[in-house]
């Protein structure tokens, strides 16, 4: 069954928060949600394989209700097993299943999977090709522009050629090559030049696919340059470090009308998600390290957030303690 609410329906991918290991879990997905109901959220990597082995599915899969439209990035390079992580992605409820073709690090690397699968397209042809006859769901790629010497742009046409033949519904770039030989995955997001007049042309020479922006947006006004030209604008890093900054994003990139909300509200708005997550047995910190960053550049953000760092991590910390931090934000005026 398709999730009504399928982003290539309702043009999602306009604006999504990029899939992020160690940083997008279920608990920041849930709070980006409460600045922008619109945003397409993509979960962090899950490796193929750990899906085929795990007992515990509903650790790796399980997401709100509230997190639609939400995209599952998995990683691998074996069809079969992806076709299986595309038939739970569909079981699960996700509105699409996402493949890894730029994740850089060594571990990536020693599973044939990632960024170094962009030298090999008929694998990743074959793989998205099973995805999609496996599930109703679209199949969408995360790329690179290049990998090592096989960087020009003839091979990134004929990479994104073959895969959409495949069954590949959209495309988002990150505008800068890897290197996997010498650098590791931090420095391969920093040293690599950002290209995004290249992502741009790709678009250019090939009007027909679906092609999303990423790397180095920063504002929400970079997302509405890179959509001048791409169909999305997808943000990392600067929507985990301030996600506040994305507060008019509903009304920037969808058009809906203005609506602010200030950190005091959107932690009273995880109150919910964080008491189902105490019920089940969570931690509190498992959601408090992500608010981390919600207050800032403001007087007294420092010793907010420090407050919150040793009240949040005691072990039996429970929602008092996120009521006291909205109420102290409150009180502050924030
Ligand atoms: C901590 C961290 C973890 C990341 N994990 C993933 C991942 O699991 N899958 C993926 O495709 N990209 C991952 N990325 C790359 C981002 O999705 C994105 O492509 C990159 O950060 C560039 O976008 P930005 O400049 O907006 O941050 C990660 C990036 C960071 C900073």
């Amino acid at each position: 069954m398709v999730n009504p609410l399928t982003p290539l329906v309702d043009g999602a991918y306009r604006f999504s928060v990029a899939p992020m290991l160690d940083c997008t879990d279920r608990h920041f997905r849930v709070l980006m949600r409460q600045i922008s109901r619109r945003a397409l959220l993509y979960t962090e990597m899950v490796v193929a394989q750990a899906l085929e082995h795990s007992n515990h599915l509903d650790r790796l899969l399980d997401f709100d209700e509230i997190e639609h439209p939400i995209s599952l990035q998995v990683g691998g390079d074996d069809p079969i097993m992806l076709a299986k992580a595309a038939r739970l992605a569909e079981a699960w409820g996700y509105d699409e299943i996402n493949l890894n073709v730029g994740c850089p690090s060594p571990r990536a690397q020693a599973g044939n999977f990632g960024a170094c699968l962009m030298a090999k397209p008929d694998q990743v042809a074959r793989c998205v090709e099973a995805m999609a006859e496996a599930s109703a769901l679209p199949v969408t790629v995360k790329h690179r522009l290049g990998i090592d010497d096989l960087d020009i742009d003839s091979l990134l046409m004929a990479f994104v050629d073959r895969v959409s033949i495949a069954g590949a519904k959209r495309f988002a770039v990150h505008a800068r090559k890897a290197w996997l030989e010498g650098l590791d995955p931090k420095q391969n997001r920093t040293i690599p030049p950002l290209q995004h007049q290249r992502v741009n042309e790709l678009k250019q020479q090939r009007p027909q696919l679906t092609i999303e922006m990423n790397g180095g947006l920063n504002t929400p006004a970079d997302c509405l340059q890179a959509l001048q030209i791409c169909d999305g604008a997808m943000v990392g890093r600067a929507a985990y470090a301030h996600p506040l900054r994305w507060q008019s994003i509903d009304e920037v990139i969808y058009g809906e009308p203005p609506r602010s909300i200030n950190a005091s509200q959107v932690i009273r708005g995880l109150v919910p998600h964080a008491e189902t997550h105490l019920h089940r047995g969570g931690r509190l910190w498992d959601l408090c390290r992500h608010l981390l960053q919600l207050v800032e550049g403001v007087p007294g953000a420092r010793s907010w957030r420090r407050d919150l760092g040793i009240k949040a991590q005691k072990a039996k910390a429970d929602l008092n303690v996120l009521h006291k931090a909205a109420q102290q934000l409150e009180d502050a005026g924030l």
